[in-house]
């Protein structure tokens, strides 16, 4: 109890994605260039990519309707039009994140020492993660090459010279470039997926991706966490391993969401290899 206290109070100063929730779609339809000027779109870049098409992507953005229904293509305009498209960049659920692994890679003596983030985008998790394991290998990962090209400019200046980090494009829902990525990258201790496995089209996409990811890519004692705010039921479940125990779990409520963000760590012991089976219709969704 005294750990959320403390988080809370740190909670109230973070209030950059309340922005989010701010927006007036009505300005949208009486003129888009003083709707881009507004909220930081990118208006020139809205040009290029076609005004009819980026104010589509927009709508269906500010709508939150992006997931389950988000393509390669429009996460890479959305990275051109608004440089941090969710206002991740220094979240407070990734330093409650690095706090929490922090305490299990204390009590449990894990070594972690390749880190995996998929769906990294502005890093955000690289962020705070890079304190509490100065020596671990960072791969940044996300489906967008414009968001990883951003990131790698940022922290070219500082960090990548200090820390051990590389930038990979990786869709997380092709099990075709999952394979690829293992066999050049191999495995890992730890792998993070922050508020990525909503835009798996439904569930069997989404399990199908976190069960090669944890029986393939994790490394035997590793961890797999997933992070989700639970907002959409249909798409925001962070149970992707329905047939494995977390082995943390917790659920907290943060002053800048309206609803509260899910924390689970599923970690891989020898006896936890589970089948791929991808029609295997025992599958059962869990909330
Ligand atoms: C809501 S943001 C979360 C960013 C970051 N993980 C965080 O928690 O702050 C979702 C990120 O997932 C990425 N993404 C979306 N679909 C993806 C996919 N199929 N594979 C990998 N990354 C994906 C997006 O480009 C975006 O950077």
């Amino acid at each position: 109890m005294q750990i959320k206290n403390f988080r809370e109070k740190k909670i109230k100063h973070a209030s950059n994605d309340l922005k989010y929730y701010k927006m007036n779609l009505n300005l949208l339809k009486i003129d888009f260039k003083e709707f881009c000027r507004k909220y930081s779109i990118n208006y020139k870049m809205a040009l290029k990519i076609g005004i009819k098409k980026s104010k589509k992507l927009v709508i269906k953005y500010r709508n939150d309707e992006l997931d389950g229904n988000l393509s390669k293509n429009e996460c890479e305009d959305l990275y051109k039009l608004v440089k941090d498209p969710w206002g991740c960049s220094k979240l407070i659920r990734h330093k409650i994140f690095s706090e929490i692994i922090f305490e299990q890679k204390s009590k449990y003596k894990l070594n972690l020492k390749r880190i995996l983030i998929l769906g990294g985008g502005v890093g955000g998790e690289f962020h705070y993660l890079k304190d509490i394991f100065p020596n671990a290998e960072f791969f940044i990962t996300d489906i967008s090459k414009e968001a990883l090209k951003n990131l790698k400019k940022k922290l070219e200046l500082v960090e990548a010279k200090l820390y051990s980090v590389k930038f990979v494009e990786l869709d997380i829902f092709s099990e075709k470039i999952l394979s690829n990525f293992l066999s050049q990258y191999s495995n890992f201790d730890l792998i993070v997926a922050s508020g990525v496995f909503r835009y798996g089209k439904d569930y069997k996409t989404r399990y199908n991706s976190a069960n090669f990811i944890f029986n393939n890519i994790l490394n035997y004692n590793g961890i797999f966490s997933v992070i989700e705010v639970r907002q959409d039921p249909k798409h925001d479940s962070p149970y992707v391993l329905t047939r494995i125990e977390p082995f943390y779990d917790n659920k907290m409520q943060t002053k800048n969401r309206v609803n509260p963000t899910h924390f689970i760590l599923y970690q891989k012991k020898q006896s936890e290899k589970i089948e791929v089976t991808k029609n295997d219709n025992r599958i059962t969704e869990r909330n």
